[in-house]
C-alpha cells in the first residue's frame, strides 16, 4: 500500500482545563482521510481511515449491541456498554479479569466487535507503521495475548457509544498508545470529532476530524483532547454509533486463563473468610 498523505498539525494557544467537559462547536470536518497528521517535529498526532470491506459485519453487531447507561468522568450520561475484557476490580468485587457481560448478553455481537480489531490492527499498521509498533511493544510486553481481542492488535477492550454528543474530554485508564475509533452512521448530522488543541496551521483553525459512515479515526485518547459536535438525528430511525477500541493498563495484572479462574476462587474465599472473622469478632 502506498502511505497516504500527511499533513502538518500545530500545537494551538488553548487552555484544555477551560475546555474540558464543554461541548463542542458545530463544526464542519476540515481534513479527509486517509491522511497522517504530524506535529511540526514528525510526530504523528491522529490519522484518518475508512474501514472499508467487513463494515457491514460491524454494523449489525454493533447496531444490536445491548446499550447500558453509563455515568462517565465528566459527569454527563452517556448511552454505551462496554465490550473485549475487563480488568479486576475490588470496589465492583470484579475477583478476576474475565470477559465483559455484553459478551454473555449477546455473543454473537460481541464477536462481530471482537473481530473488527483484527481489520483496524491491519489498517493502523499500514498507515502509522511506527506508532503501531511502538504500540505492540508496550502493551504486548505488559498484557498476555489471550487478554486481547486480537493478537494482532494492542486493544484489550472497546465501547459502543449510541447517539453521544461527548464533551471536551481525554480518555481515561489506559495504556499511553492510541485507540482507533470507527463510526457508522444513517441519517444523521453533526456527530464529528473536534480537536480544539491542534491547528492545521498555526492560529487555526483546529482540526474537525470527520466522522462519516466507516471512518477511522487512529489517535491517543488519553493526551488528546477530543470532543463530538453537536449531533443531529433527522429521522426516528437515524443513528450515530461510534465503536472505539483500546488498551486498558489495568490488564497488565491478569494472569493465563485458568491462573486467572485460580486467583478469583481464592480472592473470593479469602474475602469471604474475612467477613465470617469480622462477623465473629462483634
Ligand atoms: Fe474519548
Amino acid at each position: 500500500m502506498t502511505p497516504p498523505p500527511e499533513v502538518t498539525v500545530y500545537p494551538l494557544d488553548a487552555d484544555p482545563a477551560a475546555l474540558l467537559a464543554h461541548g463542542a462547536p458545530d463544526l464542519s470536518p476540515n481534513v479527509r482521510g486517509p491522511i497522517i497528521a504530524r506535529d511540526p517535529d514528525g510526530r504523528p498526532v491522529f490519522a484518518l481511515a475508512k474501514f472499508g470491506a467487513g463494515l457491514s459485519g460491524l454494523r449489525s453487531a454493533a447496531r444490536a449491541y445491548p446499550a447500558g447507561n453509563t455515568l462517565r468522568s465528566s459527569g454527563v450520561r452517556n448511552l454505551s456498554r462496554s465490550f473485549g475484557f475487563v480488568a479486576r476490580n475490588q470496589v465492583l468485587q470484579r475477583n478476576a479479569c474475565r470477559v465483559c457481560s455484553g459478551a454473555l448478553e449477546a455473543a454473537p455481537q460481541h464477536a462481530g466487535l471482537v473481530a473488527a480489531a483484527e481489520r483496524l490492527a491491519e489498517l493502523a499498521a499500514e498507515i502509522v507503521p511506527e506508532r503501531f509498533a511502538a504500540d505492540m511493544g508496550l502493551v504486548g510486553e505488559a498484557v498476555l495475548p489471550e487478554w486481547r481481542m486480537s493478537p494482532a492488535g494492542p486493544w484489550t477492550s472497546g465501547v459502543v457509544n449510541f447517539d453521544s454528543p461527548l464533551p471536551y474530554h481525554y480518555d481515561r485508564n489506559n495504556f499511553d498508545c492510541w485507540s482507533a475509533m470507527v463510526t457508522i452512521r444513517r441519517g444523521a448530522l453533526g456527530g464529528h470529532l473536534h480537536c480544539p488543541t491542534w491547528g492545521l496551521s498555526p492560529d487555526g483553525p483546529s482540526a474537525v476530524l470527520p466522522c462519516d459512515d466507516g471512518d477511522v479515526v487512529l489517535f491517543n485518547g488519553q493526551t488528546l483532547l477530543h470532543g463530538v459536535t453537536p449531533l443531529q438525528l433527522m429521522q426516528p430511525t437515524s443513528y450515530r454509533i461510534s465503536i472505539v477500541y483500546y488498551a486498558v493498563s489495568r490488564m497488565r495484572e491478569c494472569l493465563p486463563f485458568d491462573d486467572e479462574i485460580a486467583y478469583a476462587r481464592r480472592s473470593r474465599s479469602n474475602r469471604e473468610e474475612h467477613w465470617k472473622e469480622n462477623l465473629e469478632a462483634l
